[in-house]
């Protein structure tokens, strides 16, 4: 779906849902606004006898007959003098839950002038669109969708086309990285994900480059090999590169976890550990991949911008990993696998090695890193590490402007000491307390000197089985909006 924004009066307008936000308070002044259009009188005893009261999470919907619109929504946007982004995006996607199947325009009047319109715009459209994803591509026969066609926004005088544009590249990323997370693991390979990816480079003009298991070899990626040695299928090293044009003021690399399953090897999965599941460990890609598109396609000035995914699967075969084994990875540390099922950390040791060879100012990864975030967390909130105050500064920003939750985690040296190997220079696992710490402090060993860096883990946001805010349930794409309003804002 792509939105396509007109600015209109109210009067002028004529559509299939009309949805208006009210405040609490006095709604018969509020509705004032319909008079000659509508009977004030008759909507004022539909929303008494309704007991709509204006407050955040209500609404109220009226079918009307044989003219324009044919449904009218009232969404309760709460308290006037508190009203925060956040509610513009819970009643856009009220909002988009009483327009599904409604063709032709949707039209929202929602009060713009309490924000830069721009970012209101912004945060209602993408929240509306999102909300209408829906993935069929694996029914044999899906039953067609109606959905409306064109979003009016109602009262903005601004002219808002970029901030459109922007949204719809914006979606169109979050939807990839959705259709990459929720495709099967028989059907979304290494190989099928540097394939997507080749495409993306392609439509979107971006160079690419794709390392094989004999070019990784050459590289000497042992633990990113390490991983992919329990699996049928080839490794793929994917690398793709933005180059904006003008002057580059900075260089950042988006690193994103690609294991297309994750068994847990050896350490197999068992019991409460969600096996079947494991096609999501391939979501740092995967929103990395969408920020891809979107940056692409934005075409942001100043920034250059790679992208990386050491993919593999994390299989058991004849030839896997054994629980023990020492291996080196291409900075040559040799870490010493004490748990198979800690894998992503070593396909990522391997890319970030890559990563700083780039010589760049910024790396941020993006990994389904560890359980023990999703303890800590829950499935709405990432845990972010950053060697660097101002980079997480910002990029906590960058996520917040967006409804996504980013929350700062500490990387607490001390507890490096859980990572100490009798034999090898680290160990890939430490204890179970402060899982998601020591992973992180894995990571920082193989991130250069001076290179800021950050990680977030998004082994809960990643998806989710009942849906939430924009988000249907499964796949949502956590990320790619936070990395693309950063790449692109600085
Ligand atoms: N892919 C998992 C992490 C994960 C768990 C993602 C649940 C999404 C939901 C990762 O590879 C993993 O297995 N981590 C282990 C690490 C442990 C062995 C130190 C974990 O979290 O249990
Ligand atoms: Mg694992
Ligand atoms: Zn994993």
């Amino acid at each position: 779906m792509q939105i396509s924004v007109k600015n209109k009066n109210l009067r002028d307008w004529s559509g299939s849902v009309l949805v208006i936000g009210i405040f609490e308070g006095d709604i018969q002044l509020q509705l004032e606004l319909l008079a000659g259009i509508f009977d004030i009188a008759l909507l004022t005893s539909h929303l008494e006898t309704n007991d709509f009261s204006g407050k955040v999470g209500e609404k109220v919907h009226l079918q009307i007959l044989g003219r324009s619109p044919q449904k009218l929504v009232f969404i309760g946007l709460g308290d006037t003098t508190k009203l925060m982004l956040n509610d513009l995006r819970e009643g856009a996607v009220l909002a988009a839950r009483e327009a599904f199947d409604s063709e032709g325009s949707m039209g929202v009047l929602f009060p713009w002038e309490q924000f830069d319109s721009k970012i209101a715009a912004k945060a209602v459209t993408e929240s509306i669109r999102l909300s209408f994803f829906k993935d069929q591509r694996f029914q044999s026969d899906p039953k067609p969708r109606k959905q409306p066609i064109a979003i009016d926004l109602i009262g903005i005088s601004e002219n808002i086309d970029t901030t459109i544009k922007e949204v719809n590249s914006i979606c169109a990323g979050v939807e990839l990285a959705r259709e990459l997370v929720g495709a099967p693991p028989n059907e979304l390979t290494p190989e099928c994900l540097a394939k997507k990816a080749i495409q993306i480079a392609k439509e979107f003009k971006l160079e690419y480059k794709i390392l094989n298991r004999k070019d990784c070899e050459k590289e000497g990626m042992g633990a990113y090999l390490a991983v992919a040695q329990g699996s049928d299928l080839d490794p793929k090293f994917i690398h793709l590169i933005y180059k904006p044009s003008g002057q580059i003021l900075r260089k950042v690399v988006l690193v994103g976890k690609g294991l297309t399953f994750d068994s847990g090897g050896y350490n197999l999965k068992v019991g409460a550990s969600k096996i079947e599941m494991m096609k999501y460990d391939m979501g740092g890609s995967a929103s990395v991949l969408g920020a891809a598109r979107s940056i692409g396609e934005i075409a942001p000035k100043g920034t250059e911008v790679h992208f990386i995914v050491a993919s593999c699967e994390n299989m058991v075969n004849g030839s896997a990993v054994h629980p023990g084994d020492i291996i080196k990875a291409s900075n040559g540390t040799t870490i010493e696998i004490n748990n198979t099922d800690a894998e992503g950390r070593l396909t990522l040791a391997d890319a970030l090695i890559y990563a700083c060879k780039l010589k760049p100012d910024v790396i941020v990864d993006l990994a389904t890193l560890t359980g023990a975030c999703v303890i800590a967390l829950g499935e709405q909130i990432a845990g972010l590490w950053a060697n660097d105050d101002m980079l997480a500064n910002q990029l906590k920003e960058a996520s917040s402007c967006c409804g996504e939750n980013l929350w700062r985690m500490p990387l607490h040296s001390s507890y490096k000491e859980g990572l100490k190997s009798m034999l090898a220079d680290i160990k890939n696992t430490g204890p179970r307390a402060g899982g998601s710490i020591t992973a992180a402090l894995f990571l920082r060993e193989f991130i250069e000197e001076g290179i800021s860096w950050a990680h977030i883990d998004i082994a809960g946001p990643c998806w989710s089985d009942k849906g939430y805010g924009s988000n249907p349930a499964g796949a949502t794409g956590f990320g790619v909006k936070t990395l693309v309003n950063w790449a692109c804002n600085q």
